[in-house]
């Protein structure tokens, strides 16, 4: 589990710390003509680099001009959808990344290719491009340890190593026209696998939801009628009474500190400490997740422990449990967990609200779908 998602995460991380090595000139003018018995790709590949990115988003822009060519990401498409990746030709990581799904799984743990379950609930994938921590305890953010991870969280993966990797995808027939548009000849290395998949996943944009229409710009809500009555009145109480806007930011990325974490009071005693498993005294702290798409990424929080988004709102008005790192915003001025003691009519407000930050173009997309036959 962890290990091919370890394996993910190196490879997505990668980019950034590789560029300097790989430094692969890439020629766009290399023809691109594809035909293949196992895959069904486009004649042009599909535009990766060049999208239309709202300036709230604008960062993301200049990541796709920077890191991306469309080539790169096609490459990066195959391997994200490839069994052939894992050790027993099973997993990719679409099997615990679905689209339809805003790339989580829609399961409270996923199954890795070993059979064993995974220890938290697979992450949707919103927008790595814009990211800087990585997993539910924001364990991958620094710039030292992604480029150190790629080759042990390969081995973790289940693989021999890196060599075998390149060894077996060098043998797959389909691979060598994708290699050789991407980085001008067809050798695949371990470097080209991490450039290419951190490519397509850097251009996986979502920013076409309801909310996104409602404040062009991310100033201000300059088209309310993007939003039904019910959705409106859901935003004034996320951004207002409800507080949730203090922690999530739906405009941007994750949240407004730069996607830190918070106790957000599930439990008294968390089992699963998140951060505090490696930071003393940050116990039952977890990654302020982006809210993007959350209507399609049930089950929720780090052990998927509620079923639907009205669970989640019952939880932060009715059932905050006082423990010692609850944050501040989920504390009443007597110290206590919070109750908000949020009215039935105001809870399906805020539900109403969380569904307008749905974007379908992003898991109808073509060129983030399957492209095996
Ligand atoms: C067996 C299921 C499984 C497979 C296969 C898998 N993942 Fe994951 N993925 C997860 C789980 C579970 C998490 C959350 C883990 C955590 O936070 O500790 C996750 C988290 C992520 C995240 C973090 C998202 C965020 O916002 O923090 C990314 C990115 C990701 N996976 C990409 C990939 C890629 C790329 C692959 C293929 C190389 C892959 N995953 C394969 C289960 C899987
Ligand atoms: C103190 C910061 C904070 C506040 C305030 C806050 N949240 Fe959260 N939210 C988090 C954190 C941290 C998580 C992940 C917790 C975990 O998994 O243990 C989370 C998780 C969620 C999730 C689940 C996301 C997923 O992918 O599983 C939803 C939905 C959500 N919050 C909605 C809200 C709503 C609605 C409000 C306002 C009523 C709110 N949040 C207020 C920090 C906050």
């Amino acid at each position: 589990m962890k290990n091919i998602h370890r394996f993910a995460l190196a490879v997505l991380l990668l980019l950034s710390g590789m560029t300097a090595l790989t430094n692969c000139k890439k020629d766009n003018s290399l023809p691109y003509k594809y035909e293949s018995e196992v895959l069904n790709l486009p004649d042009q590949p599909y535009a990766y680099r060049d999208q239309q990115i709202p300036s709230h988003l604008a960062n993301i822009a200049t990541v796709l001009q920077s890191k991306v060519t469309d080539q790169g990401a096609t490459l990066g498409r195959v391997l994200f959808y490839d069994p052939k990746l894992s050790l027993n030709n099973k997993i990719s990581c679409s099997s615990c990344h679905l689209q339809e799904k805003a790339f989580s799984d829609g399961k409270r743990f996923s199954t890795g290719f070993d059979g064993g379950l995974t220890k938290r609930n697979a992450s949707s994938i919103v927008n790595p491009a814009a990211l800087q921590n990585f997993f539910w305890d924001a364990r991958e953010h620094d710039l030292q340890s992604m480029v150190l991870q790629p080759i042990k969280n390969h081995i973790e993966m289940g693989m021999d190593n890196f060599d075998a990797l390149e060894k077996k995808l060098g043998q797959l027939d389909y691979y060598k026209p994708l290699f050789a548009d991407a980085f001008g000849d067809d050798k695949v290395t371990r470097e080209r696998i991490a450039d290419a998949m951190s490519q397509f996943l850097n251009s996986m944009v979502t920013s076409n939801s309801g909310f996104d229409a409602a404040v062009p710009g991310g100033w201000g809500v300059q088209n309310p009628g993007a939003l039904t009555v019910q959705q409106q009145q859901g935003m004034n109480l996320f951004f207002g009474q409800a507080q949730c806007g203090v922690c999530h930011n739906p405009v941007s990325n994750g949240s407004f500190f730069n996607e830190s974490f918070a106790n957000i009071g599930l439990d008294a005693n968390p089992a699963d400490k998140g951060l505090g498993a490696n930071q003393p005294g940050m116990d039952g702290m977890f990654k302020i997740p982006s809210l993007r798409n959350v209507a399609l990424t049930a089950p929720y929080m780090h052990d998927g422990r509620f079923a639907t988004l009205r669970e989640v709102v019952d939880h932060y008005s009715d059932k905050i449990e006082n423990t010692p790192n609850l944050h501040w915003t989920l504390r009443g001025f007597d110290g206590q967990a919070l109750r908000m003691n949020l009215t039935d009519q105001q809870k399906d407000d805020l539900v109403a609200f969380l569904q307008a930050l749905t974007d379908q173009q992003y898991v109808n997309d073509p060129k983030y779908s399957n492209p095996f036959k």
